[in-house]
């Protein structure tokens, strides 16, 4: 077999290391610098941006040609074709499942989607204006004081109940943080609904009415989970993967998953996406946002512009901009003010030099920001409805991680403090 190596010399260091470059199926070659260590180097690479944390068959991204894969199919096939249970099945199992092979997954998840009574105590603790995410960092954490008997995670079968109970408890618990902010009784999940169906009853209906559920914001809600379920190695499932790399149980991974999610520059954007809408408040006022956005001594930017590794344009994106428009005829509100100010910053930033320049294309959270902000879903849950649709992503790469053999995740540092000194009066 042919071994491609890279040379790497070292000023005043005779002999180079050689370090062997591997090749994955599709994507750029990646060389191993395991081997650094022991001849006293580390690499240096603060956020990742050259650093393959690991080998995964899950998911490829091509960010400058917009492609995005899972097991292989792209994103808009699947979107199309496809839905987020199965999509579920197909990152956690590798290959879609046939007719037989969905029902009982589907089934299964269906049969899981009720969480304990005694959890349901845990939200009185809360107070009534917590942040959803707050709750579901602790909740999901929580699942495993629940669990004590499926939690041995050298068990593939333990690992696959666990996969199972967080798909399927996950919109329970999120709806439950609404109903809790508003001062709401909980709802039962139903049996006889389809996933996206089944958290937007529980969401909106009470126990004094049940409004019938559109089937074209159900299949929204359930393409929105689809285009989240997985994004390759970012900051959440890295996070995730890091977490579980000690042995922690999956439901304290996902949990620390939700907190990395959180965060405005990740799944925090869909809310700060509205928020910027609504700052801006009117039309006229765009283009004073688009110029603080372009000044470098204004540390404001346009929120749900951009991404890490998207550079040409965001494939999920385009499938959530076809929805947006549907939701919104759906629902009547295309002139509605605050979706108006939506478009006509998507036609600004599109056109303008400074964010074609740099590639800057509305990502997946602009749109998902406008069509759960259109179907009635407060900006403080849409990070929670991120957590929701990611988490088949966050087990099946932990699941991965797990199955095969792998090292606690120790990054080490270059250090810049101070060298030994001594204590004053030593
Ligand atoms: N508005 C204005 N300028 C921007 C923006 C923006 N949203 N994003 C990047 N830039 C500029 C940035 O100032 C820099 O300009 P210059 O080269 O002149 O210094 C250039 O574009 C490159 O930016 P960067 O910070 O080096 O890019 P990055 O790859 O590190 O950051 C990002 C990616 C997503 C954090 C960033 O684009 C951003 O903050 N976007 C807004 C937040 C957002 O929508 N995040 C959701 C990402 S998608 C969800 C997910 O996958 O988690």
């Amino acid at each position: 077999m042919n071994k491609k190596t890279a040379s790497l010399s070292l000023e005043g260091v005779k002999d180079s290391i050689d370090l062997p470059i591997l090749g994955g199926s599709i994507g750029p070659d990646v060389i191993d610098v395991g081997g650094l260590t022991a001849k006293g180097y580390f690499t240096f690479d603060p956020g990742f941006m050259s650093t393959a944390s690991c080998e995964s068959r899950i998911t490829y991204i091509d960010g400058d040609k917009g492609v995005l894969l899972h097991r292989g199919y792209p994103i808009e096939q699947l979107a199309e074709k496809s839905d987020y249970l199965e999509t579920c099945y197909l990152l956690l199992n590798g290959e879609l499942p046939d007719p037989a092979q969905k029902a009982e997954f589907e089934n299964d998840i269906r049969y899981h989607t009720m969480v304990h009574e005694k959890l349901c105590e845990f939200f009185k603790g809360f107070p009534i204006n917590a942040h959803p995410m707050a709750i579901m960092v602790g909740v999901v954490g929580a699942l495993s004081a629940f669990y004590h008997d499926s939690l041995d995670i050298m068990k593939e079968e333990d690992r696959r109940i666990s996969a199972h109970r967080l798909i399927a408890k996950m919109p329970t618990i999120a709806a439950m943080c609404y109903k809790h902010a508003i001062g709401q009784p909980f709802m039962y999940p139903r049996n006889d609904f389809g996933y996206a169906e089944n958290f937007l009853h529980m969401m909106f209906s009470t126990p004094c009415e049940a409004p019938k559920v559109s089937p074209i914001l159900a299949k929204a809600m359930d393409t929105i989970f689809l285009l989240h379920a997985d994004h390759e190695q970012n900051a959440s499932t890295s996070t995730v993967r890091l977490a579980g790399s000690t042995g922690a149980n999956p439901f304290a991974c996902v949990s620390a998953g939700i907190a990395a999610l959180w965060g405005p520059a990740h799944g925090g954007a869909n809310e700060a996406v509205l928020n910027m809408l609504d700052e801006i408040g009117d039309e006229s006022r765009i283009e004073e946002f688009i110029k603080r956005a372009k000044d470098k001594n204004d540390p404001f930017r346009l929120m749900g512009f951009g991404h890490r590794v998207y550079k040409n344009f965001d494939p999920r994106a385009k499938v959530m901009r076809k929805i947006c428009d549907e939701v919104l005829t759906e629902l009547g509100v295309e002139n509605d003010p605050l979706f108006r100010i939506a478009r006509r910053l998507e036609k600004i930033a599109l056109e303008d030099e400074y964010f074609i320049e740099r590639k800057l294309y509305p990502n997946v959270d602009f749109y998902s920001g406008i069509i759960l902000k259109a179907i009635g879903i407060p900006a403080s849950m849409f990070t929670v409805i991120f957590a929701v649709g990611r988490t088949p992503g966050w087990i099946s790469h932990w699941n991965e991680m797990i199955s095969n053999p792998y090292k606690i995740g120790r990054p080490r540092q270059l250090y810049t403090g101070h060298a030994r000194r001594d204590y004053p009066g030593t």
